[in-house]
């Protein structure tokens, strides 16, 4: 039996998954063990193909050796925060998949590491309300099957609201909950992190090597973020033992994670969960409660790689465990037929019509949950460096 499944997974990883193929190609080989329970074809972009071996760069940001080491520098430096004890690493760091381990993360006004940080004293700070995603593979988003994505274009946070990494840096530093403060909205936060940082020599001499500079200031807002998006770019995972199986190593997934894989794609899961990066970086409403003014709304679907190091899940990180991911979707199927014929609770948005025809069964967890270690790659880069040019300290920043 095992061999007999083998060798159609084998066949039909061949035919249905390896590779761009042109449409026509795509369309006759879509044979019945495409997508058996989904009743749907997933569409072209969402056909499974292994990661590039590089991110897409804008072309006037190309990432350099020394543009990457001199973000890294940055982002690991509180120097970017007007309290001088919050850095990007705070919430981003390489210990928890380059995420937080928390289920919404805690700026200024914290102290400590991860799951451990918590409120000093009373804070009046707002809350933040979203989880923080994974900067592994950022530099990849919006990117679908057989389409050339525009780095400048790559949609950014839950909701999607910003557009490329060099323009999402500003973003963290001007936020109040995160590294702004309260007390703080009067002044330009940015152009005032850039100050400090052009009062240090050493990150002087760095963004001049790295960067022509312009005549009188080594230091700019712009060449900051761009330092920043091309460290960012620098974080990728493509040789995950998914990448390899879909390049045609057959071994590099166990028969069970493949046994995974089959279940992903007939539960339907890949409809929107598809393409290299597990996402069609659409939104989707799916029915995670969301706690913002304005209620229930559509999240971004988020990348299913190196879910082993980014628990909790969802957008409001309510979900600890993929098990628990896998029980929330298995209590959908009900909730989404009554949804779609128009019963259920009116005051939310109906559920995605995508998720209609999910299918998914408790005793296929297992193998789901070994094919998601298939899209985790252990050896992703977990360094942080030891110093940081302002002098800092870094204990609560990574
Ligand atoms: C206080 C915690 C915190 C800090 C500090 C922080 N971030 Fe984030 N980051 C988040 C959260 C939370 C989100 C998701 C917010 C949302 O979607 O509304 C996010 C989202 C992002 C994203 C978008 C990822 C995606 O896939 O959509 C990028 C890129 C990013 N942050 C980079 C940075 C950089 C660069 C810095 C430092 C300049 C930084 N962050 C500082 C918590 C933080
Ligand atoms: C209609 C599109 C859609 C389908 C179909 C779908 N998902 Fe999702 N998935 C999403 C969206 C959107 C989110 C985020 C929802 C939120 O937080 O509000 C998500 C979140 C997740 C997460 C959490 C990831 C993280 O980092 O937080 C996992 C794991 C996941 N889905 C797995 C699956 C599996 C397994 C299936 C099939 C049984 C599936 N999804 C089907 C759109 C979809």
């Amino acid at each position: 039996m095992k061999r007999v499944l083998g060798a159609l997974v084998i066949g039909w990883a061949g035919a249905m998954i390896a590779g761009p193929a042109p449409p026509d190609r795509a369309a006759s080989a879509a044979s019945p063990l495409a997508f058996p329970g989904s009743g749907a074809a997933a569409p072209p972009e969402m056909r499974l193909t292994p990661l590039p071996l590089r991110a897409p760069e804008p072309p006037d940001n190309p990432g350099t050796a020394e543009k990457i080491a001199l973000g890294r520098l940055l982002f690991f430096d509180p120097i970017l925060s007007s309290t001088r004890d919050v850095s990007c690493a705070t919430c981003h760091s390489p210990r928890w998949g380059w995420g937080d381990a928390r289920p919404v993360p805690i700026g200024v006004g914290g102290a400590g590491v991860g799951p451990a940080r918590m409120f000093v004293g009373p804070s009046s700070l707002p809350v933040l309300l979203r989880n923080t995603p994974t900067l592994l593979n950022v530099g990849f988003n919006g990117l679908v099957s057989g389409a050339e994505p525009a780095a400048a274009a790559a949609p950014m946070f839950w909701d999607s609201r910003a557009s490329g990494l060099e323009s999402q840096v500003a973003i963290p530093i001007a936020m109040v909950g995160e590294m702004s403060g309260a007390g703080h909205q009067e002044r330009d936060p940015m152009a005032e992190a850039v100050r400090r940082v052009q009062d240090i020599p050493d990150y002087r001499e760095r963004f001049r090597k790295a960067f022509e500079p312009r005549a009188g200031q080594a230091v700019t807002p712009e060449h900051l973020a761009q330092a920043i998006a091309a460290f960012e770019r620098s974080l990728i995972t493509p040789r995950a033992a998914i990448d390899r199986f879909l390049q045609g190593d057959t071994m590099a997934l166990s028969a069970e994670q493949q046994r995974g894989l089959r279940v992903f794609q007939d539960a339907g899961c890949v409809h929107c969960h598809g393409g290299p990066m597990f996402s069609d970086f659409k939104t989707h409403y799916v029915g995670v409660p969301d706690s913002s003014p304005g209620g229930q709304r559509a999240f971004r679907t988020p990348t299913l790689r190196n879910l082993r190091y980014t628990a909790p899940y969802m957008h409001n990180g309510s979900l600890r465990t993929l098990r628990e991911v896998l029980t929330f979707y298995d209590g959908l199927a009900e909730a989404v037929t009554e949804t779609l014929e128009g019963g259920g609770a009116s005051d939310r948005p109906p559920l995605d019509p995508l998720l209609k025809s999910m299918r998914l069964s408790d005793e296929d967890f297992p193998a789901l949950e070994s094919f998601f270690d298939s899209l985790s790659d252990a050896t992703y880069d977990t360094s942080a460096p030891s110093t940081v040019p302002s002098g800092l300290p870094l204990e609560s920043t990574r």
